[in-house]
């Protein structure tokens, strides 16, 4: 059964659609959508290795011209070098302002692939196909885009909504543990900042791993809803919206200092959630026993071991929320409400992290 949900954004509109086989419902969208007869799909080495062959029998099914860019897996893919390599593809695909970009992967290949569908021809349409459990409950979903350059994570980017976005749940099965459960770091975030009642699902789970019962379809569902509400009142995070960066302003600066790729996105924004918690007792009035149900989740996802670097500041007073050179975080003063809190120092953060795991 396919769940669609609808994100109301006037003449950007568009649905997103949850389930196992949600992909076989792209040749309908696509001779709906008359996207000018061309696209071209954005994939990792792995992803393709995978599901290119399925995908593209999908596409062309429609009708359309299919072109392929294939790019290096992980994190470092999301540079310029290669947006200038997949813009110049698609220059020689003969893509046009009509065309499409289909983003097979996940966050990285969806970012970098967002990121040229704005910038080729000033802007041309992009579907999202997200295949990791991160990229279905946050990254395919709300239109930011980007690309990191060693100053810090995601400087460089656009908000570049998609057409629509397809969530195959079966290809879940052939997703790395790791990368399981750096999407439920997200899904955890959305619950502690935004659904009490999520929160209550995952922590009756005692094991939120890939074989601890957690069903894929509800909580990307749930995350999903929740995210689509905040991006229709707040598209380009001027405010509520940067709720859903709880846990992001330490996970990017430690991505950024410790090279980008050392630690999926999802287990950085796990250490960072768990300073980001310690400072809500202090700033925000967490209460005690919501502190430690909080850590109890956030604990049961697993994170490598990593020595946390002593140059943070630098990147922390980058992140796209500082005003003034000033740190704002998100800290939450209940489970499941969330707000912005300036800090004097943003060696608060790290301090919190240090003391959260025991450094
Ligand atoms: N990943 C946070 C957002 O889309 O706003």
């Amino acid at each position: 059964m396919i769940q669609t949900l609808h994100v109301p954004l006037k003449d950007r509109s568009y649905d997103i659609h949850i389930g196992p086989d949600a992909w076989e419902k792209l040749p309908c969208f696509l001779i709906e959508g008359e996207f000018g007869g061309r696209l071209i799909v954005v994939a990792d080495e792995r992803v393709y290795r995978i599901y290119g062959n399925r995908v593209r029998e999908i596409l062309a099914s429609s009708g359309m011209t299919v072109s392929v860019h294939e790019v290096p897996e992980g994190e470092r893919s999301k540079s310029f070098l290669e947006i200038e390599n997949l813009c110049r593809e698609m220059a020689r695909s003969g893509l046009e302002r009509g065309s499409l970009i289909v983003a097979l992967g996940g966050g990285v290949v969806g970012d970098l692939a967002g990121l040229a569908s704005s910038l080729y021809l000033r802007g041309i349409e992009l579907i999202q196909l997200p295949t990791s459990l991160l990229a279905m409950v946050d990254s395919s979903v709300g239109g930011k885009t980007g690309i990191n350059i060693p100053e810090g994570k995601n400087l460089v980017g656009t908000f570049h909504q998609p057409r629509a976005v397809f969530a195959d749940t079966a290809v879940l099965k052939t997703l790395e543990e790791r990368d399981w459960y750096s999407g439920i770091a997200e899904v955890v975030k959305i619950a502690l900042t935004l659904d009490p009642q999520l929160f209550r699902y995952l922590e009756e789970k005692e094991d939120l791993g890939p074989s601890g019962g957690i069903d894929p379809v509800r909580v990307i569902t749930a995350a999903c809803s929740a995210k689509a509400e905040v991006v229709r009142e707040d598209e380009r995070e001027s405010g509520q919206r940067r709720v859903l960066n709880f846990g992001h302003t330490l996970a990017h600066a430690l991505e950024a200092s410790l090279g980008y790729g050392i630690l999926r996105h999802g287990e950085a924004v796990a250490l960072g959630m768990q300073a980001a918690l310690a400072l809500s007792v202090d700033r925000c009035g967490l209460p005690g026993d919501q502190y430690s149900r909080a850590m109890a989740v956030v604990g049961r996802i697993r994170v490598p071991e990593v020595t946390v670097p002593t140059d943070l500041a630098g990147y922390l007073t980058r992140d796209k929320k500082s005003v003034g050179g000033r740190v704002t975080a998100v800290l939450i003063s209940n489970i499941g409400q969330a707000g912005m809190v300036p800090l004097e120092d943003p060696g608060t953060l790290t301090e919190a992290l240090l003391a959260a795991i025991g450094d």
